[in-house]
C-alpha cells in the first residue's frame, strides 16, 4: 500500500472509481435546487459586473451603491459609496421577518451541554456586547482580537464588532501564546475577547492562562473580556480583565449598526505564507459580504428548511465565511459543535447529525480519512437521513475518499461539493453549483459564475488541457484587498509573477478535456497539514529559535490521514546529543513557538542538509528522502555525499 491509499477502500469502492463515473444529482434534487439554469455561467461571463451587482443587491444596504468596480490592478474597490453593516444584514434583517425566533445556532459543547439561540436571541446578544465594547472606548476601525473555544459567544463576538465597525482579529484557539501575541502586535489590537478555557478531547484548554501570557509583552491591549466557559481558575488582572457576563449586564439591549463603507475593513486573518511571519489577510465588508452570501445559498443549496454544519474552527477563514457570516446572512440554521469527533466516541458526529437532523454537512478531506480509518460501522450506527448535501473543503479530496464519503455519509443520495478557496479569496470560487455540474471524484469541477480562473505556465501561457499553475484572471468581490501593514509583500506574493493583474493562488491543478479542475497542492513553501495552512519556514524559524539548533529545514510528506506531515531535518550545534529526548525537546519548542498544528511529525538529525552550490536548501531531495523514494538528481549539488548519507541514516531510523 502506498501512502496516499486510502486506510480501507475496499472492493465496492475500488469498482465505482474505476467506472470512471460523473456524478449527477437526483431529479428529485434538481427539481427543488436552488439555481436550475445553466445560462448562469454564460450570463455571468457576459456580464461579469452585471452578475455581481445583482448579487450585492439581495443584501440590504443602508446607502447604493454608484459604481460596481474599480479595478486598478492589483487594487480592487467593489460597490464604491455604498454602506452597510454585516451584522445588520446577518441579524436586524431576519428580526424583523419571520425569521425572528427561527433557531439560528444550536450549538453543543463537547460534555453534552446545549443551547440554542434564535434569530432574536443572537440579536439581543451581539446587540448587548457591542455596547460592552463601546463602554471600553473602543471605535470603529479599533482592532479587537478574538482567542476563543467554539462556543456562542465566539459568533457573538465577531458579529458585535463589525456592528460597531471595529475590526476583529481571531486567532484560533489552538494557537500558542507567542503566536497569539504576534498577531495582536501586527494587529494592535486594544481589546481581546477570550475565555477562561474550553473543552477539547475530554481537556481542558487553558485560553485564558495562555492570553495571559501573551498579554505580557502586548502593551496595547487596554481591557480584556473573559467569558466563564469551564469554570477553571484564572488569575485575573483588575482595571484591564473583565468578565463577559458582568459587563454584558447593564448595558443597553440596542446597539445603532455602525454604516460601513464598502471598502471599510470588516476583519483581518492571519495566515501562513512563505516567509516565517503570517499575513494579516484583509476583507472589506460589501464585496466580501455579497460573495459569502451568494456562494452559502448557490454551492450549498440552501433553503430555510435545512440545517446547515460546518465542522470549521470559526479561527479558520472557512470559519467566517460558512459558519458567521454567509450562513447567518442567509438566516440559515446552523449547528456549531465545540469539541472532537472522536469524543467521547468515534461517532459523535453522526450522533449530532441524527440529534438535530442536519441536512448539509460540509467537512475537511483530512476527517473524511480518520473516519474512513475508524470504519463504517460508526456511521452505520446512526440515522444520517437527514443528510441532502455533503461539501468538502481545505485540501485535496482524494478520489477513495471522495466516494467512501458519498457512499457511506451520503448513502449514495447527496452530491459532494468539493470547494476550492482560499483564506485570501474569502468566498469559495471552484466547485459544483450541485444541480447543474456533475461531480468527478477528486475534482474541485469548475469556476463559479462571476470568477475567471485559468491554468498558466511560469511564463504566463494559458493551459488548455493539462497541468501548470492556478491562476484568477479577473477581480472577484471578497478578494483580499491587501496584507496588513505590508503592502509591498500583497503586491510581491499575488501579483507579481504575471503582469496586468492575474492573481497567483500558490496551488499547483490541471485542466481536463471537459474543463474540469483538479487541484494538486501548493507549489510554494506552503503545506497543508490536515486542512491547515503552515509555512515550512515558520516551522524553521521555531526550531532555530532552539539554542541546540544550528540549522533546520522542514518539508512536507505524504500522510495516509492529514494530506500532508511535516518532516524536519535538523543539524544540532556542537555538543548536542541527537537523542530521542532531544526530539521531543525540539517537537515541544515548535508547540511552544507555533502551537500543535505545527507539531513535526518527524525529526531527522542530520550533520549537514543538502544544498546547491549556491547555498540553497534542496528541498525536492529532503521530500525524497522523507517519503522514502529513490534520489532523484542530485547534479546540482554542491557535496552529493551529504543527502545519500542522510537517506541512509533515515531509511535505518524508520
Ligand atoms: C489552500 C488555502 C479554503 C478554506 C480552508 C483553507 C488548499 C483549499 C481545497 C480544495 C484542493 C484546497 C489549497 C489552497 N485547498 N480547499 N477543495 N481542493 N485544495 O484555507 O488555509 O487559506 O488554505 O488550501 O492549497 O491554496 P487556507
Amino acid at each position: 500500500m502506498s501512502q496516499l491509499d486510502p486506510p480501507n477502500a475496499n472492493a465496492e469502492v475500488s469498482a465505482l472509481l474505476e467506472e470512471n463515473r460523473i456524478f449527477h444529482c437526483s431529479n428529485e434534487f434538481k427539481s427543488h435546487a436552488v439555481v436550475k439554469n445553466a445560462d448562469i455561467y454564460q450570463s455571468a461571463r457576459e456580464n461579469r459586473e452585471n452578475f455581481w451587482a445583482e448579487c450585492a443587491n439581495k443584501l440590504e444596504w443602508f446607502q447604493k451603491w454608484n459604481k460596481v468596480l474599480e479595478w486598478k490592478p492589483p487594487y480592487a474597490k467593489w460597490f464604491i459609496g455604498g454602506k452597510l453593516n454585516a451584522s445588520y444584514n446577518c441579524l436586524d434583517r431576519h428580526i424583523k421577518a419571520p425569521l425572528r425566533n427561527k433557531a439560528a445556532l444550536i450549538w453543543e459543547g463537547e460534555p453534552g451541554d446545549q443551547r440554542t439561540l434564535t434569530y432574536w436571541d443572537l440579536y439581543r446578544e451581539v446587540n448587548k456586547l457591542a455596547n460592552a465594547i463601546k463602554s471600553l472606548g473602543v471605535k470603529k476601525g479599533d482592532r479587537v482580537a478574538i482567542y476563543m473555544p467554539m462556543i456562542p459567544e465566539a459568533v457573538i463576538a465577531m458579529l458585535a464588532c463589525a456592528r460597531i465597525g471595529a475590526i476583529h482579529t481571531v486567532v484560533f484557539g489552538g494557537f500558542s501564546a507567542e503566536a497569539l501575541k504576534d498577531r495582536i502586535l501586527d494587529a494592535q489590537a486594544n481589546l481581546l475577547i477570550t475565555a477562561d478555557g474550553g473543552y477539547r478531547r475530554g481537556n481542558v484548554i487553558a485560553l485564558k492562562n495562555t492570553a495571559n501570557n501573551a498579554l505580557k509583552d502586548c502593551p496595547c491591549i487596554k481591557n480584556v473580556i473573559v467569558v466563564k466557559r469551564t469554570n477553571t481558575n484564572v488569575d485575573f488582572q483588575p482595571g484591564r480583565d473583565h468578565w463577559y457576563h458582568e459587563i454584558t449586564k447593564s448595558v443597553a439591549d440596542y446597539c445603532e449598526p455602525e454604516p460601513m463603507d464598502s471598502e471599510d475593513i470588516l476583519y483581518i486573518l492571519y495566515t501562513s505564507g512563505t516567509t516565517g511571519k503570517p499575513k494579516g489577510v484583509i476583507h472589506t465588508t460589501g464585496g466580501y459580504m455579497t460573495a459569502v452570501t451568494l456562494t452559502t445559498h448557490w454551492v450549498f443549496d440552501l433553503k430555510p428548511e435545512d440545517v446547515f454544519w460546518c465542522t470549521a474552527d470559526v479561527g479558520w477563514v472557512t470559519g467566517h465565511s460558512y459558519i458567521v457570516y454567509g450562513p447567518l446572512s442567509n438566516g440559515a440554521t446552523q449547528v456549531i459543535y465545540e469539541g472532537s469527533p472522536d469524543w467521547p466516541e468515534r461517532n459523535r458526529f453522526w450522533k449530532i447529525i441524527a440529534k438535530y437532523g442536519v441536512s448539509i454537512f460540509y467537512t475537511a478531506p483530512t476527517a473524511i480519512r480518520a473516519f474512513m480509518k475508524w470504519g463504517t460501522d460508526w456511521p452505520e450506527g446512526c440515522d444520517l437521513s437527514s443528510l441532502r448535501l455533503l461539501g468538502s473543503v481545505g485540501e485535496p479530496i482524494n478520489p477513495e475518499a471522495w466516494i467512501w464519503y458519498h457512499k457511506y455519509i451520503g448513502r449514495e443520495k447527496c452530491p459532494v461539493v468539493d470547494t476550492w478557496w482560499q483564506t485570501e479569496t474569502g468566498s469559495i470560487l471552484i466547485a459544483p453549483l450541485p444541480a447543474l455540474i456533475g461531480q468527478k471524484p477528486g475534482s474541485a469541477t469548475k469556476p463559479l459564475p462571476g470568477i475567471e480562473a485559468k491554468i498558466l505556465t511560469e511564463n504566463g501561457t494559458e493551459i488548455k488541457e493539462g497541468g501548470g499553475y492556478l491562476a484568477l484572471t479577473s477581480p472577484w468581490p471578497s478578494m483580499l484587498r491587501g496584507i496588513y501593514g505590508d503592502a509591498q509583500r500583497f503586491e510581491e506574493t499575488y501579483w507579481n509573477k504575471w503582469p496586468n493583474g492575474i492573481y497567483f493562488t500558490g496551488d499547483g491543478a490541471k485542466l481536463d478535456a471537459d474543463g474540469y479542475f483538479w487541484l494538486l497542492g501548493r507549489v510554494d513553501d506552503v503545506i497543508n497539514v490536515a486542512g491547515h495552512r503552515i509555512g515550512t519556514m515558520e516551522i524553521e524559524s521555531a526550531l532555530v529559535d532552539h539554542p541546540a539548533v544550528a540549522e533546520a529545514a522542514v518539508v512536507g510528506i505524504a500522510d495516509e490521514i492529514k494530506g500532508q506531515a511535516i518532516a524536519a531535518f535538523v543539524t544540532l550545534k556542537e555538543g548536542n546529543t541527537s537523542d530521542k529526548k532531544m526530539e521531543d525537546t525540539l517537537k515541544q519548542h515548535v508547540v511552544e513557538k507555533i502551537g500543535s498544528i505545527a507539531r513535526p511529525s518527524k525529526i531527522l538529525f542530520t550533520a549537514d542538509l543538502p544544498k546547491t552550490r549556491s547555498g540553497k536548501i534542496m528541498r525536492r531531495l529532503l521530500r525524497d528522502v522523507g517519503e522514502g523514494r529513490a534520489l532523484g538528481d542530485v547534479t546540482t549539488l554542491a557535496d552529493s555525499s551529504v543527502v545519500e548519507t542522510l537517506k541512509k541514516k533515515y531509511e535505518k531510523e524508520t
